[in-house]
């Protein structure tokens, strides 16, 4: 366990802002879990529960705690461990992967891959970790975390009680779950099990996927095959982090009422959009961010990337505070260009 005060979070944002904490907290086992949240006192609010930091922008030093899960561990676990915890899960159309909360991410669809396990191809280097897979509901090229969560492993906080939910506990969709509302702060995420298919049934309909294969001469991709030219089409779109701070995505899609979207079908021809249901659409905050100009540009040290305009940069040494005025900046241009309000997808704190 580790117990840290004033501790800097540089190492744990990609955005690369350097702020501090006043207590860095932590757990490598359920048990640590338990030992943190027991020893928890009013003193250590507000908390921060991080995951890989791929998803924050600090505005400046954190006056809380901020608390970590460093759990390892990609298990399989055998029909027998389901069937302990009264389950009848003897299906040999799945694999269950027990991952250990601080586990990275994309290790655990390497892992997949590797070994035959299908279904989280398309969710391939997204950076972070497996516990904010669950709590955000990652996703990427038509496929979220949800469809291959099957439970969520936590500790709760107020009780150091171990709680297990259901995939339809956690009320998934875009880019929500309960942990990001009514359980907020409430539990820490210890374990994910991940439901994969021993079949593969490859997802190629989202945007460039299918053309991507094509130009290798791919009809039929392996696994292997669809996580590389995931990851190709990922690396030529968004910056590395460790090159220029970024958190991907700075904003979420907004889903609107179908008749606002007609409205602007009408006024911009050539709009993309994703239908949800039949009286919402999706529209790409990227591509209204472009058509105000902003793809490319800057304001002080951040930056709007220029082959993604979803994404902010630091172009270096940026403030959190000025990544905060470029975004203020851009949904100002938006809601007036489009008359829809955008909101940051990344934890701003
Ligand atoms: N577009 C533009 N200009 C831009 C960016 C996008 O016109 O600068 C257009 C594209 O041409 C396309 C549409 O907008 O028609 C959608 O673009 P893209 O497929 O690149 O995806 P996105 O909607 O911008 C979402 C996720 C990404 C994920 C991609 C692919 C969110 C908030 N973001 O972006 O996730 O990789 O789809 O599935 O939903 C992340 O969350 O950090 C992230 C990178």
């Amino acid at each position: 366990m580790k117990d840290i005060r004033d501790y800097s979070l540089l190492a744990h944002n990609t955005f690369g802002t350097d702020a501090k904490c006043k207590r860095f907290l932590e757990y490598s086992s359920v048990e640590e879990a338990q030992q943190i949240v027991a020893g928890l006192t009013a003193a250590d609010q507000p908390l921060l529960i991080l995951g890989g930091g791929s998803n924050l922008l600090l505005t400046g030093d954190y006056e809380g705690t901020v608390i970590h899960s460093a759990i390892k561990g990609i298990e399989v676990l055998d029909n027998e461990t389901l069937a302990a915890g009264g389950e009848n899960l003897k299906n040999p159309d799945f694999v269950f992967l027990n991952c250990g909360s601080g586990e990275v991410f994309d290790d655990v669809v390497a892992y997949a891959v590797e070994h035959g396990y299908h279904g989280a191809e398309n969710l391939s280097i997204i950076p972070g970790e497996v516990g904010a897979s669950a709590v955000q509901n990652i996703g990427a090229y038509g496929v979220e975390a949800k469809d291959i969560i099957y439970k969520v492993e936590t500790v709760e906080i107020a009780t150091g009680k171990v709680v297990v939910f259901d995939n339809q506990d956690c009320q998934y969709s875009y880019r929500q779950s309960r942990f990001k509302h009514e359980w907020k702060d409430k539990y820490l995420v210890t374990h994910v099990i991940y439901r994969l298919s021993k079949h593969f049934v490859p997802d190629l309909d989202y945007g460039n996927i299918r053309t991507s294969l094509t130009a290798k001469g791919i009809e039929n991709p392996t696994a292997q095959q669809l996580r590389d030219v995931i990851i190709e089409i990922r690396n030529a779109k968004l910056p590395d982090p460790k090159v220029q701070g970024n958190a991907g995505s700075f904003f979420m899609n907004p889903i609107v009422e179908k008749a606002k979207y007609e409205e602007l079908a009408a006024q911009y021809p050539g709009m993309p959009h994703y239908t949800i249901d039949a009286g919402h659409e999706k529209i790409p905050a990227g591509w209204m961010i472009e058509q105000c100009g902003w793809k490319g540009k800057s304001l002080g040290r951040a930056g709007v990337h220029d082959k993604q305009a979803l994404v902010l940069v630091n172009r270096g040494g940026a403030t959190g505070q000025e990544i905060v005025n470029l975004c203020e900046t851009i949904r100002k241009d938006v809601k007036q260009k489009f008359g829809i309000d955008i909101h940051p997808e990344v934890n701003v704190k």
